[in-house]
């Protein structure tokens, strides 16, 4: 990240409600512990995805990548008081910080976690969801799509994360996997005619879908 990008991202979190001591306590674990600790969303899409969750009164929300727990912590502050949140994490070696930060959030009655591929997951969920968030394998993003799109609500929503993939979908040069699986799902989702949507910049591009017809 070069200079203007710490500084932005400095000024932006300046600007924000600050992150309590549970989150900024789970923040250094996570850079302690793992491997990629960027993976986490973060302060300001923490607050973000808690405040649209707290706009749009979700009672079922699913995510796919639970990481360490932040985004569904953040979710889960802002889910109906007998909501729920099913995440799905396929690294069963992360089960027990999960278990340990959404109990010191206070939210783990919230929250049911499912150790395992999403994709063999998913069409076991009975449920109909308001609220998906995608955020697993980059590579995975079209088929999490064409999975969870028949259990999300109609007028439902999905956001899926890093869908600018750090700059790399407009550049002509990336001919990678991760990059193309991106290039693919921004195109399914911009042809689907079932849906609205609008690309966010916010950090690495969220992609907002509202899910308007079967
Ligand atoms: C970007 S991180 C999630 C970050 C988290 N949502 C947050 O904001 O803190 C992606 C996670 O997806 C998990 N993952 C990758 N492929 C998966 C799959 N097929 N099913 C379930 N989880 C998967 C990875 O193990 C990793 O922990």
């Amino acid at each position: 990240m070069c200079k203007i990008d710490n500084d932005f991202e400095l000024y932006l979190s300046k600007h924000s409600t600050p992150e309590d001591d549970v989150l900024a306590e789970l923040v250094r674990f996570t850079n302690l512990t793992t491997y990629n600790p960027r993976m986490l969303s973060g302060h300001q899409q923490g607050l973000f995805l808690q405040m649209i969750c707290q706009m749009l009164k979700p009672q079922n929300i699913l995510e796919i990548g639970t990481f360490t727990g932040y985004s569904a912590i953040c979710m889960a502050r802002g889910v109906m008081p007998n909501g729920q949140i099913d995440t799905i994490e396929a690294n069963d070696e992360l089960e027990e910080v999960i278990n340990k930060f959404t109990n010191l959030a206070g939210v783990d009655q919230y929250i049911h976690l499912h150790l395992g591929n999403a994709l063999t997951i998913i069409p076991k969920l009975s449920k109909s969801y308001e609220l998906v968030f995608i955020d697993g394998d980059k590579r995975e993003y079209p088929e999490y799509y064409k999975a969870v799109f028949p259990k999300v609500s109609i007028g439902g929503y999905i956001i899926a994360d890093n869908v600018l993939w750090n700059g790399k979908v407009i550049n002509p040069d990336s001919n990678d996997i991760h990059t193309n699986s991106i290039l693919s799902f921004n195109r399914i989702v911009q042809e689907d005619r079932r849906v609205k949507n609008v690309l966010l910049p916010m950090r690495d591009g969220l992609m907002l879908i509202q899910k308007i017809k079967k």
